[in-house]
């Protein structure tokens, strides 16, 4: 049990790490590229950290130097490794190097902890069947451990069903080594980390609205080596934007940050609650500034935040709220790391709000500005988020004490000192 204790009160700056979902791209770009890359900003997180094991064992040289990391990319491109590939709790390194493998002749076996060996992996491997990859799973929706079969590929059009970031990832770095182009057509906007690095690896890459989403194609080829540098992760951000939000007496900033629409729709949600958050564009680069605010209820959609993965501490922010929040088609958060759906309905409970589930909705009844959250305990599974989610919501109200609090380190292993350091 880690105890988390109330903050008197909130002031100052935070960097939170390199962006996550960035860092993932940066590392296997430069493990496909010929050659040195140099990456800096990297995420500290053993998420990242298995990435780039796992491009080591495929025959990259990664060389670790503090923050600043090395890749070079075999020459010869990328081989099977005899070892299987470790994605431990990482969903982003299963799926993104199911794409890397299956273009890599022979058989690649990708294996998980316990969180990731209960996630759907049938969406990235429906998609790479198409293109001409084997992939072997366990059970109907293809569970870890897995067998990639990798070879020569073809390329596709494919209408990714569910709104993900990594199947579309997945299938484009596929599509890098097929014959003839590959096209991936979203019908909500995911993040576009994979596509901004293509294009700062040199690669053509043509991007077209269709509907409310994308069409996006691929024509192969090789990356190029290159310097990257990575910005900080807003949905790191988004917990100190709702601790400085819901705290009854804060002023915090959040500095060096990527503000890609599809990454900062929280904020969008928060000032719709009346939150006094706010980014801030310094030319290049954003920050972000939050202060203690009145909220009141909303109505959020998952299309305003893509990939849900600030749902949970949007629910924190909900149950400080006067009123009742929707949460509307929100069922991909029961096949994150952990079954966000119920962990944020229970989340809520253990706050004192009244929390309930209609399908894929969910509902919460604020405490508003009068009453302050109960301390409470909570387990947070294997879920890096939820741990976050329920420290925010510890040290703004009155304590709590957390089980499996060590997880935040597969994306934030400096979390608890950073939020000390608020104090
Ligand atoms: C990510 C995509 C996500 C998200 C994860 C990172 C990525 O999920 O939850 O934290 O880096 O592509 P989806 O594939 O559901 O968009």
């Amino acid at each position: 049990m880690t105890d988390v204790a109330p903050l008197a009160r909130v002031r100052g700056a935070v960097r939170v790490p390199g962006d996550k979902s960035y860092s993932h791209r940066a590392v296997l770009l430069s493990a496909l590229a010929r050659g040195r890359s140099t990456l800096s900003g990297l995420s500290p997180g053993a998420d990242v950290a298995a990435t780039l094991d796992a491009v080591a064992r495929l025959g990259a040289r990664v060389e670790r130097d503090g923050d600043r990391v090395a890749v070079h990319g075999p020459g010869g491109g990328l081989r099977p490794s005899a070892e299987p590939l470790e994605c431990a709790n990482s969903g982003t390194t299963m799926r993104l190097l199911c794409g890397v493998v299956a273009a890599v002749a022979g058989s690649h076996r990708l294996v998980g902890d316990a969180s990731l060996s209960r996630r759907p992996m049938d969406r990235v491997a429906t998609p790479l069947r198409l293109m001409g990859a084997r992939v072997h799973g366990e059970g109907p929706t293809l569970h870890a451990p897995l067998v990639v079969e990798g070879g020569p590929l073809s390329g596709i059009a494919y209408h990714v069903p569910v709104p993900s970031a990594q199947v579309k990832s997945a299938v484009l770095l596929a599509g890098l080594s097929a014959a003839g182009p590959t096209t991936v057509v979203e019908s909500v906007r995911t993040r576009t980390t994979t596509e901004d690095a293509l294009r700062a690896a040199g690669l053509d890459l043509a991007v077209a609205p269709e509907g409310a989403g994308r069409r996006v194609t691929l024509s192969p080829g090789r990356p190029s080596a290159r310097s990257w540098f990575v910005p900080g992760d807003p949905s790191q951000a988004a917990f100190f934007a709702v601790l400085g939000a819901i705290h009854e007496d804060a002023s915090l900033e959040v500095v060096s940050l990527d503000a890609a629409p599809e990454r900062v729709g929280f904020v969008g949600v928060l000032a719709r609650m009346g939150a006094r958050v706010a980014l801030h564009d310094h030319g290049g680069f954003h920050s972000l500034s939050a202060l203690s605010s009145a909220l009141v209820a909303t109505e959020v959609h998952s299309h305003e935040i893509p990939s849900v993965d600030e749902v949970p501490i949007l629910t924190v922010a909900a149950c400080a709220a006067e009123g009742v929040s929707a949460f509307r088609a929100m069922g991909e958060l029961r096949v994150k790391e952990s079954d966000r759906f119920a962990g944020s309905l229970e989340l809520a409970g253990r706050l004192g709000a009244r929390a309930w589930a209609e399908g894929d909705d969910f509902f919460v009844e604020g405490l508003g500005a009068a009453r302050r959250f109960a301390p409470f305990r909570l387990d947070a599974g294997l879920d890096h988020r939820m741990v976050m989610a329920a420290a925010i919501a510890g040290a703004a109200g009155r304590g709590c004490a957390i089980q499996g609090a060590d997880t935040v380190a597969t994306s934030y292993p400096h979390f608890f000192r950073d939020l000390a350091l608020l104090a």
